[in-house]
């Protein structure tokens, strides 16, 4: 007899029928989540750093960046959350459910495996999301900066400062004045990232609002996105001066390395269209093309746009908090670069979109299984939607990004999402040799293959991550266990029997 801990959820009680969420999304809404969920902060924000690297005060090394190699970087990228992709794909189509890659490794690798991914998520989800609204924040102040002044210690909040202000150069100098300036409260600066909160709690209560509303906003966003990155590449490709793509790889395989770790955050949110399963139209057929349509668009366009990028100027000048807008500028592009800030803004607003909608479903999938409480199961009586965990996430996010430094919550939310795909690829190989004969509207092409490459190659991407994020990881991993063993393993409805918790429960504990 196996432990409780390894007890897997047998599969024909993930069906969804009857999950309580209204099925109103096809392939074009699920494509354009998927753009929306993708394109965001990691091309805006995080490709300076790819390209660029990163140097300590000290003078110390952080990361090597990858150059104009950057392309290289993308490509390699795109290379491995396909096959990271395929795995999601297969899982996805059999396993209808909110939830995502939780809801996959209950299945095949037991409670405890899927615990650690559903915490591990929300590494993805909700910390990756402090970081997109905190660049957010960023983009939206050179936005309005023409016609409204909004005072320092109100777009910065205390540790992205504290974090600045400890480095050296003029960037250092500004937050070194930010904190010296601020106003006090009981003696402490007050810094606050007013912008990202906002938008935060704004997105929230669309989302409370209902899916219909929410994926017409996002289709409309996905749409701006696409526009101003096209217009980044017609207006771009005509100042590239090729000299700038001298030297290619200035740091060899470890710059492209390094580099593609931080631009993954670039790829993360292909997966997060799987946690709208249980309210997808004929999700077996839906949710492969989904993913992987939107999972190729975006490796194309990023590219194209870091190619250009790196040819517009040096690639150490891309080393900015808004690297398209700022290539522009140093090209004499400055015209356009309002509207490269107008793209990004939208851009982010719609990533927030889409990982503030995956969060709260994956609680909500977890707290029917009985690992988090009850009250995260219900749904709104008029809207359906799991508002009580959508609330909780905004929560979450909005104190995170008013408070929070950027720069720290990046590696963090690329490892634990690393570490996620790694587990889905082994889930599949998994279910695959224990339950050979489910019906599997799609399949993995060459299976062995392709999971074990994607589930290496993600473990290989990790090890391009700082020390830093190793420890942040282990440490976010003991806290996880520590509240599976005081609550969950003692509240699991399957190690008691019991079916999932029906999705508007009032009163019941189980
Ligand atoms: N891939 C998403 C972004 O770049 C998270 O903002």
């Amino acid at each position: 007899m196996p432990s409780p801990l390894w007890a897997r959820k047998p599969i024909a009680s993930l069906d969804s029928t009857g999950s309580g969420l209204a099925r109103t999304l096809g392939t074009r809404d699920l494509v354009a989540l998927s753009i929306g969920a993708v394109i965001g902060a990691g091309i805006f924000s995080t490709l300076g750093t790819a390209a660029a690297g990163e140097i300590a005060a000290s003078g110390e090394v952080i990361r090597y960046g990858a150059g104009p190699a950057l392309v290289i970087s993308f490509l390699l990228l795109g290379a491995v959350c396909a096959l990271a992709a395929l795995c999601y794909a297969e899982l996805a189509a059999m396993i209808p459910q909110a939830g995502s890659a939780y809801a996959y490794s209950y299945a095949s690798l037991g409670e405890l495996v899927a615990w650690i991914i559903g915490w591990d998520l929300i590494l993805e989800y909700a910390v990756g999301n402090v970081a997109v609204a905190i660049a957010w924040g960023g983009y939206f102040e050179s936005l309005v900066s023409p016609w409204l002044h909004i005072p320092g210690w109100l777009t910065h909040g205390y540790f992205q400062v504290q974090a600045g202000a400890a480095g050296t150069g003029a960037h250092a100098e500004v937050m070194q004045a930010l904190l010296a300036e601020a106003p006090r409260l009981a003696g402490m600066p007050l810094l606050v990232n007013l912008p990202a909160f906002l938008i935060v709690a704004a997105i929230t209560w669309l989302l409370v609002l209902g899916v219909r509303e929410s994926t017409r906003v996002n289709n409309a966003m996905v749409l701006v996105k696409l526009a101003v990155l096209a217009l980044f590449v017609v207006v771009g490709v005509q100042h590239i001066d090729p000299a700038n793509y001298r030297p290619f790889a200035p740091n060899g395989f470890t710059g492209i390395h390094q580099g593609a770790a931080i631009a993954f955050f670039a790829y993360i949110g292909f997966d997060a269209i799987s946690t709208a399963a249980e309210e997808t139209k004929d999700p077996q057929r839906t949710m492969p093309r989904g993913i992987l349509l939107g999972l190729a668009a975006c490796t194309l366009i990023y590219v194209i746009v870091g190619a250009v990028a790196t040819g517009l100027v040096p690639y150490l000048q891309l080393k900015s908090a808004d690297p398209l807008a700022h290539a522009f500028e140093v090209a004499g592009l400055t015209r356009f670069s309002w509207i490269i800030a107008l793209g990004a803004v939208v851009s982010m607003s719609a990533v927030l979109l889409v990982f503030q909608y995956g969060q709260p479903r994956i609680f909500y999938a977890m707290a029917r299984d009985g690992l988090l409480p009850p009250f995260a199961a219900k749904l709104h009586p008029k809207y359906r939607t799991p508002h009580v965990t959508t609330i909780l996430t905004g929560a979450f996010v909005a104190l995170g990004a008013l408070v929070a430094d950027d720069a720290a919550t990046y590696d963090l939310t690329n490892i634990g999402t690393l570490f996620a795909f790694t587990l889905v690829c082994v889930g599949v190989l998994v279910l695959r040799v224990i339950e050979p004969d489910r019906p599997r509207p799609f399949k993995v092409p060459a299976v062995w293959l392709v999971a074990l490459t994607g589930a290496a190659a993600c473990l290989f991407v990790m090890r391009g991550l700082p020390a830093m994020a190793w420890q942040g990881f282990g440490v976010w991993l003991v806290i996880g266990l520590a509240l599976y063993f005081s609550y969950g393993a003692r509240h699991s409805r399957l190690r008691r029997g019991l079916p999932p918790l029906a999705s508007e429960v009032s009163d019941s504990h189980g």
